[in-house]
């Protein structure tokens, strides 16, 4: 048995200390989780999402548990380009963990702009990379429109690649009947990397009043009950593509992750778990270096995409 192991990851050209980050919009702008988490202990921060103006989001009720999930209609509430920039990454500055901004917008304008203005800040704001959000259910315009079809995601993200020299990981909805296609229009538009899966469409009806529980009526399912569906779609894309994958959806423990991993997930990101066990990122870096160690796998490159057929 080994007692060394390297569990450092490469994703887009952001070194990682491991593979394991945190999903956007489930911790917060970071500082929210540091009485819980030595955020010098993560692989990566991914930030609440990001818009060029701030945005209320939809009225509440947005947020309703589901069995093994949750289903969220926040629709994309955030402080915009300006405070994060001022108020929100200057914190990150004590830490030497990458940080990588979630972007969204209605249009490709709004897209290009905010993609601009964080190149401007990266050096001196320590910004590691953007993950562009094509795939948000919650929002009326733009969001997930581009990530339902190929050549829509094409467009949105060649014409950001040529704006910006910050490595891209282009985040995949799951509402969509192929996800190879769109996986292979962003890696051909010149995306770095690919995490997927973002949530899930779904619903909730109060049989009482007759309405639907989220007053979006709709809204995005996350947590145990989309990790299947993730899974599967994690290993679609890793036999179609040739850039990294970040496996997103439903994990809440180590083995979940090593599934991911042994799928095709170069990295993973950690999301709705974070609310019910905020310590959640660390236990499951321990637990993926324990297994390394009794399987005697001295690299974890060693596992991404080992699984056997
Ligand atoms: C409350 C909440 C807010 C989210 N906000 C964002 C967001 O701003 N941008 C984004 O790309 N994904 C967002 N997501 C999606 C997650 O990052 C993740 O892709 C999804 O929840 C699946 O992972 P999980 O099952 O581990 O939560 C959000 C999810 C939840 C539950």
């Amino acid at each position: 048995m080994i007692d060394k192991t390297c569990l450092k990851a490469e994703i887009a050209g952001i070194k990682l200390k491991n593979p394991v980050m945190t999903a956007s919009g489930t911790f917060g702008y970071g500082q929210e989780y540091a009485p819980f988490v030595d955020l010098n202990r993560l692989g990566a921060i991914i930030l609440k999402g990001i818009t060029l103006k701030p945005k209320r989001g939809n009225p509440p009720p947005r947020v309703i548990e589901t069995p093994s999930g949750m289903l969220n209609a926040i629709g994309l509430q955030n402080v915009g380009v300006e405070v994060l920039i001022k108020e929100k990454l200057p914190y990150f500055k004590k830490f030497n963990t990458p940080v990588i901004i979630n972007i969204s917008g209605d249009t490709i304008e709004e897209y290009l702009e905010l993609t601009r203005r964080l190149g401007e800040v990266s050096k001196e704001m320590g910004v590691a990379g953007l993950e562009v959000n094509i795939s948000c259910p919650n929002v009326k315009k733009g969001g997930m429109a581009w990530g339902t079809d190929a050549k829509a995601t094409y467009e949105i993200v060649s014409s950001i690649r040529k704006v910006t020299a910050l490595p891209l990981i282009v985040k995949l909805t799951p509402n969509v009947t192929d996800i190879k296609i769109i996986a292979q229009a962003a890696e051909e538009a010149g995306a770095d990397a690919l995490s997927l899966i973002n949530t899930l469409m779904g619903m909730v009806v109060d049989i009482d009043s007759r309405r639907p529980k989220l007053a979006n009526v709709s809204g995005g399912l996350s947590g145990p009950a989309v990790k299947p569906v993730a899974l599967w779609m994690v290993w679609q894309v890793f036999q179609t593509v040739n850039i990294p994958i970040i496996g997103i959806g439903g994990m809440i423990k180590v083995e979940d992750a090593l599934e991911f991993i042994i799928a095709g997930a170069r990295a993973i990101e950690i999301g709705t778990a974070n609310f019910v066990n905020p310590r959640v990122t660390i236990e499951i870096i321990e637990g993926i270096e324990k297994y390394l160690i009794e399987n005697n796998i001295k690299d974890i490159t060693k596992l991404v995409g080992s699984m056997k057929i």
